[in-house]
């Protein structure tokens, strides 16, 4: 059934789908995300409370939001996830919810998230070697990790999409081994191309790149089944193709996002109860006020209105020194 969608930005863009950001905080420590140190935790009373999140993508369904990812930092380390995404999911007109997760305590949860209403995830996994992995994320457990996506895949939450950030010299001998696990599984891997940011910590710069077009030319050579098909419709920034014999795809995500701002569909509201219209953008309009000042849902609706029109065309906002906004992903919710 045709749903209208009344969230139309400013350069003819229909805004279907919320990416609500539930935490900042995360269990591992990327080396490419935050630095060793974590990041400064909000105050519970900062961050909105799942009810204040689910009365939020409530008032946006009935602006034609009907897909809805919630991300962290890492999701699963908030208490009441579950009933969040339970919420979410009686939410009418909310077709799709997903996750974005480190999986590394996504095992034991996977079930009661499938039957609570999630319908699929994207796991960060950026090496197959616990070594690697325990260096990369600072204290995470490749085992764990790798527990939580078949967890996820018994669970039935599918697609299953592994997440690969490429960082020359530590992970991106990699390359093949992590494209060719879509021979064996149905899953899609996804390559991400490193964007150095300065509130990473300031541990990764330019030298850690590896431009997506190297990282596609190695996966390439493995042996592709077709043309590499550019698919940015449901799946936000990202060109996939498949490997000869393969069962899921393999993605390439371009830090210069640029070219797919122009099929954006979509708005953010932070942990902190910001809305904001563009991940590139520091742009943003606080709803913690409305909803804790007892305003009504017209006031609320008014509010993401309000961040779907001030979307900009572009997100390219690059500083002096060439590195990207200041807020690590894992504050925005990338
Ligand atoms: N560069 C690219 N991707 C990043 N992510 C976090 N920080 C960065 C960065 N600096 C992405 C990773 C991770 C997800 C949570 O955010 O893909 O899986
Ligand atoms: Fe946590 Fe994801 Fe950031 Fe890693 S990239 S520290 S798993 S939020």
């Amino acid at each position: 059934m045709a749903r209208v969608v009344e969230l139309v930005d400013g350069f003819g863009r229909r805004i279907t789908y919320m990416r609500v950001s539930v935490t900042d905080k995360c269990n591992l420590r990327c080396v490419y995300c935050m630095p060793e140190e974590g990041v400064k935790a909000k105050t519970h009373d900062e961050m909105l409370s799942m009810e204040e999140f689910a009365r939020v993508v409530r008032v946006a369904s009935a602006l034609g939001i009907s897909r809805v990812r919630i991300t962290g930092g890492e999701p699963l380390a908030r208490k009441g996830i579950v009933s969040l995404v339970r919420a979410v999911a009686a939410v009418p007109g909310i077709r799709d919810i997903s996750m974005t997760t480190n999986a590394t305590v996504l095992a034991p949860m996977a079930d009661e998230l499938a039957r609570a209403g999630l319908n699929r995830v994207n796991i960060s996994l950026d090496s197959l070697k616990s070594d690697t992995y325990a260096r990369l994320t600072r204290r995470g457990d490749l085992a764990s990790a790798i527990a939580g996506i078949h967890a996820a895949q018994r669970a039935g939450l599918r697609p299953i999409r592994l997440n690969a950030v490429v960082l020359r010299g530590i992970n991106s001998d990699e390359i093949e081994s992590l494209a060719a696990l879509t021979l064996k599984h149905d899953w899609d891997v996804r390559f991400i191309e490193f964007m150095p940011f300065w509130g990473n910590g300031g541990l990764f710069g330019e030298e850690y790149v590896v431009p997506i077009g190297e990282t596609r030319r190695r996966v390439l050579a493995l042996g592709a089944q077709g043309p590499a098909a550019s698919a940015q419709s449901q799946s936000g920034p990202a060109s996939y193709l498949r490997l000869r014999g393969g069962l899921g795809q393999v993605g390439f995500i371009s830090r210069d996002g640029d070219e797919f701002c122009g099929a954006c569909n979509r708005i953010r509201l932070t942990a902190d109860g910001m809305l904001r219209p563009c991940l590139l953008s520091e742009a943003s309009i606080d709803v913690t006020a409305a909803l804790r000042g007892g305003a009504d849902d017209d006031a609320i609706a008014d509010l993401i209105r309000l961040a779907v029109a001030t979307k900009p065309e572009s997100g390219k906002s690059r500083g002096a020194d060439g590195g990207w906004e200041a807020r690590p992903l894992s504050q925005i919710g990338g």
